[in-house]
């Protein structure tokens, strides 16, 4: 049986597989990819311009063709502020003005309750995510606010958040790159609809609103004031967006300090990213490990399990990232492609263990994953050392036991192995390292897209079940139940609407 080794005649050996950046260790000893395979891949991704399509992404070059603009999200974790030119502007100072005003604007908040962050997708993911992982930071400095993520049109959210916060300290952040989307903008004016119930005045509301946008004319049309509008730009990607004042929430609650060590950690990792060579450029082995299993095992989904509970939202901003960048069946040219993003999902071990380990050990399909550990346990408690070091042998255990395998008589407890994985290793969990890891997964589905020849910028896709949700939304308004199919809605959703429609 051929192993997930390196050398796969000797299980006992330690092969050379593990690449470090930024004191993060990336293993890829149970990708079973040989020494000439990985030159092979190395070839192939120069033969792909990979070298220079990381050199024009950070340079400022429209790499986002079916948009015509540059994917420019580094330049707003550039702390050193090296000038990064759009169409022959430097867009640094722009940039750290709205760094300034964000510090300016955690020292001024005084006597804040709640904090309701109303975005979603790339609006939402981020920031949610940093609150939700920061919190585990054991000794963080944090202004101990209840941060809300309101994302959902469904009021189950906005009710659930609207019971636990208390109007009149309470600071709202409308955060839409658009302040188009319907979610965002509804959820918004429920918010100061609840506001107004409390008998907040005009100016108290005027004061608590804040918003994080591209489109600062739409901002003010809601009533936020123009001293209350943090900016950012089209060639900042929604879901690329945390490191802009979309993730104000960070530095709000955690400090402008620890707002700026994630922003390092990220920056770290760009400049890594742009200048390591692609045979020591982790970004770049962990894109052609995919690669290699997509094309060697027709993978179809890719797992991200991260084995700290800080995380468990990694894999959902993942998803967005991944899928909504190279999600695509077309690639630059308008050309079908052969691979594109696979199905992305995961959640925190050892819970993940409990659920659909199952099927990673024993199902049909091989999904390649990505084991996410701490060195260092993310808690003071007594019980802390003994804990993590049980789960770190979790993770460690089932690469080891994906990779090998089992023999046995009894099918039943049989074992397939050779399901590939990577290790990741961060020393500790915090604001730079978490910024390190986001850039890090960035930079694989960017240095993905360029191998796949896909623009990992656009989302055309998540257009068209926009359009068709307003007739929709229409017919079940008029509460009529004898709605026929017709250009907009089909026999199927007709009768569906009609079924919603009757008061039975
Ligand atoms: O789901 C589509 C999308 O456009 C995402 O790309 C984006 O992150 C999200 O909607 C929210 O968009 P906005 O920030 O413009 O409200």
């Amino acid at each position: 049986m051929q192993t997930y080794l390196a050398h796969p005649t000797n299980r006992n050996s330690t092969p050379n597989s593990t690449h470090t950046a930024v004191d993060i260790v990336l293993d890829t000893a149970y990708q079973g990819i040989s020494d000439r395979q990985w030159q092979k891949l190395f070839i192939k991704a120069r033969a792909s311009g990979v070298e220079q399509f990381i050199a024009d992404l950070f340079a400022g070059k429209h790499i986002n063709n079916s948009e015509d603009r540059p994917a420019l999200h580094s330049a707003l974790r550039n702390l050193t502020k090296t000038p990064v030119f759009i169409d022959g502007k430097d867009v640094m100072p722009a940039v750290s003005a709205v760094w300034q005003r964000i510090e300016a604007l955690c020292n001024k908040w005084v006597g804040v309750t709640d904090v309701i962050h109303i975005g979603i997708g790339g609006s939402d993911f981020g920031p949610r995510l940093a609150i939700e992982a920061l919190a585990y930071v054991p000794g963080i400095d944090s202004r101990g606010m209840r941060m809300h993520f309101l994302a959902n049109i469904d009021t189950a959210e906005l009710a659930r958040i609207l019971a636990r916060a208390q109007p009149h300290s309470t600071r709202v952040i409308i955060v839409s790159k658009s302040f188009t989307t319907l979610e965002t903008t509804m959820n918004a004016t429920a918010v100061v609809n609840w506001l107004k119930e409390h008998n907040c005045t005009t100016g108290q509301i005027a004061r608590s609103l804040f918003a994080v946008t591209a489109n600062i004319p739409a901002a003010q049309a809601f009533g936020v004031l123009e001293d209350h509008i943090f900016p950012f730009w089209d060639w900042v990607g929604g879901r690329y967006s945390v490191w802009s004042a979309v993730g104000l929430p960070i530095a709000l609650q955690y400090g402008f300090d620890t707002f700026k060590d994630f922003l390092a950690g990220a920056e770290a990792i760009d400049l890594h990213f742009k200048n390591a060579p692609l045979e020591e450029n982790l970004p770049v082995i962990m894109a052609l490990s995919l690669l290699f299993q997509q094309e060697q095992h027709k993978i179809k989904a890719h797992a991200a399990i991260p084995y700290a509970d800080a995380l468990d939202w990694f894999p959902k901003w993942l998803q967005q990232l991944d899928m909504e960048s190279n999600g695509k069946s077309i690639d630059r040219d308008g050309k079908p492609v052969k691979h594109s993003s696979p199905v992305v999902f995961g959640s925190a071990g050892s819970n993940a263990q409990h659920s659909y380990f199952q099927l990673l050990h024993q199902g049909t399909e091989i999904i390649p994953i990505d084991f996410i550990a701490v060195r260092e346990p993310m808690s003071d408690r007594p019980e802390a050392i003994a804990h993590h070091r049980i789960l770190l042998s979790n993770c460690l255990a089932q690469a080891q036991a994906l990779a090998h395998g089992r023999d046995a008589t009894n099918p039943n407890d049989v074992y397939p192995g050779n399901r590939p994985s990577n290790l990741l290793l961060l020393p500790k969990l915090n604001a730079f390292y978490l910024g390190a890891l986001l850039a890090l997964y960035e930079n694989r589905a960017a240095t993905l897209g360029a191998l796949w020849n896909i623009n990992s910028f656009d989302q055309p896709g998540v257009e068209y079940g926009k359009i068709l949700a307003k007739p929709i939304e229409k017919a079940l308004a008029s509460d009529a139940t004898n709605i026929h199919a017709s250009v907009e809605i089909d026999a199927v959703t007709a009768a569906r609407i009609n079924f919603l429609n009757s008061k039975i």
